[in-house]
């Protein structure tokens, strides 16, 4: 009997990623065999956990919080659209032994505003909130869907400033303080690591008109800040980032498997209304 092919998802902490049971249901429906665990890695032993578990035979890796730059360090290739973001949330072995490093969070990103949520970006003035490795690892893949401009606004002006030059020839980009914002925009991306605590930035009025699109990157049981926010202004369509995960998950197993699973199913199995 052949040993079924071993997957991951690395992070720390990790005991309450969703991946394991989004990628359980996708190999189901797929028919694909494999076992997919989560795997915690010491703070300051990422590397010698990843190495480790390539050396027993992994086939795969998902990479989350706080190793996703760390990732992209350790990867021998990048795909083209991981390349710029700086993080890595996919990782295979190549023959040989090359470690390929792939950034799908954009991809699912774009792919939940567009398909899943019939969101038009072609064209959209489009505000993105905060500057770290989150929005880096989205910008490529957005910037692609063709927006009329991509604003980036961040706490730091000069992080968002360094972010607009690096993707600068991939689209209009422009950067921003959040005080200095002028709307209304099309759709409003939070991907300030704030919303984890909770908390929001600080946002100027009219930023909004009741046809913008709120889409919050953190996932949460509950209604966000950032979404809580966006309904006292108004704001009819407001998502957070579970379609998000179940859509960079799908990347990754096309990746890896060659297949696209159907997302639909997984995400109702997660939020069952
Ligand atoms: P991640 O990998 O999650 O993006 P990061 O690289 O540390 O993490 O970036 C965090 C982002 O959230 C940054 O844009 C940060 O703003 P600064 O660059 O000014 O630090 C933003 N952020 C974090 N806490 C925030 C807060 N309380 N209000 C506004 N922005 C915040």
């Amino acid at each position: 009997m052949t040993e079924k092919a071993r997957y991951a998802v690395i992070g720390n902490p990790i005991e309450h990623s969703l991946s394991p049971r989004i990628h359980a249901a996708f190999a189901e429906q797929t028919g694909e065999s494999l076992v997919y665990e989560r795997l915690l890695a010491p703070l300051e032993g990422f590397r010698e956990t990843l190495e480790q578990f390539f050396d027993d035979g992994g086939a795969g890796l998902n990479v989350t919080v706080p190793f996703k730059q760390q990732a992209w360090e350790m990867a021998d290739r990048h795909q083209p659209r991981a390349a710029r973001a700086g993080a890595v949330n996919t990782l295979w072995r190549e023959n040989h032994g090359i470690l390929i490093g792939d950034n799908t969070d954009g991809a699912g990103l774009v792919r939940d505003l567009r398909v899943n949520n019939d969101v038009t970006l072609a064209g959209a003035r489009v505000l993105v909130l905060g500057a770290g490795g989150a929005v880096r690892g989205i910008l490529e893949p957005l910037l692609a869907a063709a927006p009329a401009q991509v604003v980036i606004a961040n706490r730091t002006l000069a992080r968002a400033e360094e972010v607009r030059d690096l993707f600068a020839d991939t689209g209009s980009l422009a950067a921003s303080t959040f005080a200095a914002l002028v709307g209304p925009f099309d759709v409003i991306i939070n991907g300030t690591s704030a919303s984890l605590q909770g908390g929001l930035p600080p946002l100027p009025e009219g930023l909004t008109n009741p046809a913008t699109v709120c889409y919050d990157m953190m996932y949460s049981q509950t209604e966000t800040a950032f979404n809580g926010w966006a309904r006292q202004q108004g704001v009819a369509l407001r998502l957070d980032g579970l379609g998000m995960l179940v859509e960079q998950a799908a990347e990754s197993f096309v990746q890896w498997r060659g297949k696209r699973p159907q997302t639909e199913p997984v995400m109702a199995m997660l939020r069952p209304d």
